[in-house]
């Protein structure tokens, strides 16, 4: 049989902490094994991203350009792979196409060289700036796009391969399959895998979690069909709500067609490393550090990294016997909105309105303005129309929905502008970087700088 080695992407730097431990991994923890890691022979390293960036800023006292700096300086063979949203950047919001352009030089600039783009609506016009500028970058970094998988009536494995087609028209190097909550079965990989390879000619990625408990069995459907590369985490930080594992992978394909070239034995050191970080954050930020399967993600749909937030903020509030209620309640919030998937910042602002919901013991008596905007389409067009009826019920007139979402981000502020606000708050002579940090997190950034002596 011909060989067709499939190629790892290690997320222990990104997702596999997130999912697993709020991302709370500090660069001081991930420096002593970057050599190694580097020496693995991986596709890529997945290293930042919005809650990284976040974390960062808000919990650890860290830049996070700065780790992307440390990152680079140690990592020598292996690309850094970054998670993008889009025109949400790493932030909440819809941005101007300046502020766009202006993050994806700056993260190219400092060592990104795979960008891994989605919108959580999977709405093309939310991805057309950044692949673009991405395109342009002169340190020419491998552009991905992605298909943010979901399963509803309106969408099939047929829908995801027309947007497959449209990614590769655009330009990207390849595509991503996108399976944040883990709902990717097995046989409907496989199906899948085989359209996408008969629809493109670029490289096809699966990223799943194994929050569901199908990981394994999906990797190795999707590898017999052709899939190109798999996301895995090291076994300290594998499988629950996290990737499947790096190390049982190789070991599945070793001696096959399908075999990685990878040794499991070069990442014993590595992951000994890694499971010892894995207990100092547990017991630094009181997390759980695991999860048990649950097949009923099937309905509720919430993604690996919102579940261990979710937990610990039900914990925090006290309602931790809500936990059930507000599972039962998200997809039924998610179809009133016009069943997106969900990932950030649909999968928080779902969360929060079910939450609201089951809370107030009343559906939508108190309505976040953020699930308004994404009921009237600030966020891009919903995969269904959300019904007038439903937008009238929860206070939106006709003239508030939102038809051209790129005329409403070029209201959004420039950099310029960012830095003027950045002024009259008292930095005055702010770095690029800082700029944009600020575009993004505006408190926790100003919180930061101070913090740091910068204003
Ligand atoms: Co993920």
């Amino acid at each position: 049989m011909e060989k067709k080695p499939v190629k790892i992407t290690e997320t222990i730097l990104r997702d596999a902490h997130q999912s697993l431990c709020a991302t709370r991994m500090r660069i001081a923890q991930m420096v002593p094994q970057l050599e190694a890691l580097d020496n693995v022979g991986y596709n890529a390293l997945e290293a930042w991203g919005g809650a990284t960036f976040d974390t960062c800023l808000r919990f650890l006292g860290e830049d996070p350009w700065e780790r992307l700096d440390t990152l680079k300086a140690h990592l020598k063979k292996t690309p850094i792979q970054m998670l993008l949203r889009g025109q949400n950047l790493l932030g909440y919001n819809h941005y101007n196409d300046d502020v766009v352009r202006a993050f994806v030089r700056k993260a190219s600039e400092h060592g990104v060289r795979v960008f891994r783009i989605f919108d959580a609506l999977n709405d093309i016009t939310n991805l057309t700036t950044s692949i673009d500028e991405a395109l342009k970058c002169k340190e020419h970094p491998h552009v991905q796009g992605c298909l943010v998988y979901t399963v509803s009536p309106f969408h099939t494995n047929e829908t995801f391969v027309e947007l497959a087609k449209k990614l590769e028209e655009m330009g990207c190097h390849s595509v991503c399959i996108k399976d944040m909550s883990g709902l990717l079965k097995p046989y409907v990989a496989e199906d899948l895998v085989k359209k996408l390879k008969a629809a493109v000619k670029i490289p096809i990625e699966l990223h799943t979690h194994y929050t569901s408990g199908f990981g394994s069995m999906t990797y190795m459907k999707a590898v017999e069909a052709g899939v190109d590369i798999i996301d895995c985490a090291l076994a300290p930080f594998a499988n629950d709500t996290s990737q499947p594992c790096t190390e049982t992978m190789i070991e599945t394909f070793a001696d096959t067609p399908y075999d990685t070239g990878l040794s499991r034995k070069a990442l014993i050191p590595i992951s000994k490393h890694f499971a010892e970080v894995k207990a100092e954050l547990i017991k630094e930020f009181n997390l759980k550090g695991y999860f048990d399967v649950n097949p009923n993600v099937l309905d509720f749909q919430i993604p690996g990294g919102m579940l261990s937030n979710l937990v610990n903020q039900l914990k925090e509030q006290g309602m931790e016997d809500k936990y059930q209620d507000l599972l039962d309640e998200m997809p039924r919030v998610r179809a009133d909105v016009g069943y997106p998937p969900l990932v950030t910042p649909s999968s928080q602002i779902v969360g929060t309105m079910a939450t609201f919901n089951v809370m107030m013991g009343q559906r939508y008596k108190m309505v976040p303005k953020e699930f308004k905007d994404l009921a009237r389409g600030k966020f891009g067009h919903t995969p269904k129309a959300v019904e007038h009826d439903f937008l009238h019920s929860i206070g939106i007139k006709d003239e508030d929905i939102i038809v051209d979402i790129s005329k409403e981000d070029a209201k959004e502020n420039t950099v310029a502008q960012f830095r003027d606000e950045l002024a009259k708050e008292g930095y005055a002579n702010p770095t690029d970087e800082d700029v944009l940090s600020f575009a993004l997190f505006p408190e926790i950034a100003k919180e930061f700088f101070v913090a740091k002596g910068r204003m």
